[in-house]
């Protein structure tokens, strides 16, 4: 099972930009990118991104408003703020080279952690993320930790995210696809999660995080507050970004921080 998953990963990966480095500043901006963004659109971002800040040291010395401006479109704008944060502990500290030690950088959890150190230092340890979860639940093979292959941590969770991302999805398990098929305990009979029906379902453009981001892509461009937005909602949006430390109201109205 596992040297079927890892077969099928050298042969159908996609090629994606953070596949191609061993750099730990780069991975990490890729890892806090994809937790909220599609990989299509994260490509562009990190591409973009790294050629502004190409390290720990660039991003740790820009200013923070810059910060938060360049992360606009990407989602929750309080993960721009803890990258940085990190970046500045690892230009005074240096990079720690274990997901023990990366766990107590600002805003890193177990996966990003995990991710970073089995990726940029080799480190020996499952990523587990809700795909990687899923997918080994399915299998039925015992846990993500217990699945890892001897000394493959690298490529072994690089296959799990791919299999979960292109084959065995929250909606759809394209059993058909399956490189593992064969030992799965699910294999043709997952039941996905049926879709909230239409109405049911708040939007995201009536959501306060909806708010938050169009008050911080206004102030990044220099517009001050966005029009079309009653007060309201605009009101409770922006007193949570100042309780953040992302806005400060300044005498002359709000300014990223
Ligand atoms: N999602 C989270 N991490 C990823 C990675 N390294 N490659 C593709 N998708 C991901």
């Amino acid at each position: 099972m596992r040297d079927a998953l890892l077969d099928w990963y050298a042969r159908e990966r996609r090629d994606l930009p953070w596949r191609r480095t061993s750099d730990p500043y780069a991975i990490l901006v890729s890892e806090v990118m994809l937790q909220q963004t599609q990989v299509a659109r994260v490509v562009p971002r990190f591409e973009a991104w790294l050629a502004r800040w190409p390290d720990a040291d660039a991003l740790a010395a820009a200013p923070r408003a810059d910060v938060v401006a360049g992360w606009v479109g990407l989602g929750y704008n309080t993960r721009a703020v803890r990258l940085r944060e990190a970046c500045r502990a690892v230009a005074r500290d240096g990079w720690p080279r274990t997901a023990a030690g990366l766990r107590a950088l600002p805003g890193i959890g177990p996966y990003t952690a995990a991710a970073v150190a089995s990726f940029a230092f080799g480190e020996q340890v499952a990523a587990v993320d809700t795909n990687v979860r899923r997918v080994a639940g399915r299998l039925g093979r015992g846990t993500p930790e217990a699945l890892l292959p001897a000394g493959r941590a690298h490529d072994w969770n690089q296959a799990m995210m791919e299999l979960g991302a292109t084959v065995c999805g929250a909606r759809a398990a394209r059993c058909g696809q399956c490189p593992v098929a064969a030992w799965c305990a699910s294999r043709g009979r997952v039941v996905v999660p049926e879709r909230a029906a239409p109405g049911t379902r708040e939007r995201f453009e009536d959501s306060t995080r909806w708010v938050r981001g169009r008050i911080v892509a206004a102030l990044a461009a220099g517009d001050g507050l966005p029009g079309g937005i009653t007060d309201e909602r605009l009101e409770p949006a922006l007193a949570g970004l100042v309780r953040d430390g992302l806005v400060v109201l300044g005498t002359d109205g709000p300014r990223l921080a």
